[in-house]
């Protein structure tokens, strides 16, 4: 099992097993060192059409401009500092691998209004070469211990309900379905589920 490190991204070329996603993957704070790859991730992402919520939010060259503060206002998120009215304390979790940035999980310390309609407690997305290789079920469980720490007893999730991938993740946790929804600002039915952290 190897990474191949190019110019543009990593590629997994075997499938990994959980110890060896251990060893190589880690959960990390923001930080500048992961601009290059972040940026990458961004430009393939716009190019696939895709859509996620936060790599949506800006134009590519607003990420380049404001990468900085970018990073910094994730960290003062992470300690309930200066936040605006619609915000709440959310720890942000960059999947990293070396200095490669796969991906993000955004997990939100308690939920408000608008994030018991959608969004919930948790957000997260990994770069398409690094998505079916058990590194979300790997980041999910890491993250559901994160938010125990938090003194969080369950979360709740929402995933379009075409949205496989997620479901399956949801459920590999004992997600509990606590229904489906239609919200103008979702496309297409939407799920809302409850994970215990107790369990991970
Ligand atoms: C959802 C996501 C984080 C899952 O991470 P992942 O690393 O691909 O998940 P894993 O490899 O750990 O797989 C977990 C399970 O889901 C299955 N799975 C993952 N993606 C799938 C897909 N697109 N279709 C069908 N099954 C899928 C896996 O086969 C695995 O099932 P198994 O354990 O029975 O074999 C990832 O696909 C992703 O980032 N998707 C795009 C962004 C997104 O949808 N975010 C969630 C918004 S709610």
């Amino acid at each position: 099992m190897m990474w191949i490190s190019s110019q543009s991204k990593a590629t997994l070329v075997l499938s990994p097993n959980l110890a060896t996603i251990e060893h190589m993957m880690k959960l990390a704070k923001p930080s500048e060192k992961y601009k290059k790859s972040f940026l990458e991730a961004v430009q393939a992402h716009k190019e696939s059409g895709e859509k996620d919520g936060h790599l949506n939010l800006h134009s590519y060259e607003w990420f380049d401009e404001n990468f900085e503060s970018m990073v910094q206002t994730f960290l003062d998120e992470s300690e309930g500092k200066n936040l605006s009215d619609d915000r709440v304390p959310s720890t942000e979790f960059w999947i990293v691998d070396g200095d490669q940035w796969l991906g993000r999980f955004s997990l939100r310390h308690k939920l408000n209004a608008k994030l018991e309609r959608y969004g919930g407690h948790l957000g997260y997305y990994l770069i398409p070469s690094a998505r079916k290789k058990g590194i979300g079920t790997w980041a999910f469980s890491e993250v559901l211990k994160e938010a125990r720490k938090l003194g969080i007893e369950k979360i709740m999730v929402s995933c379009d309900e075409s949205n496989i991938g997620s479901q399956k993740l949801i459920k590999k946790f004992g997600g509990t379905l606590q229904d489906i929804t239609t919200i103008p600002e979702n496309d297409g039915p939407l799920m809302r589920w409850w994970v215990s952290t107790l369990s991970s």
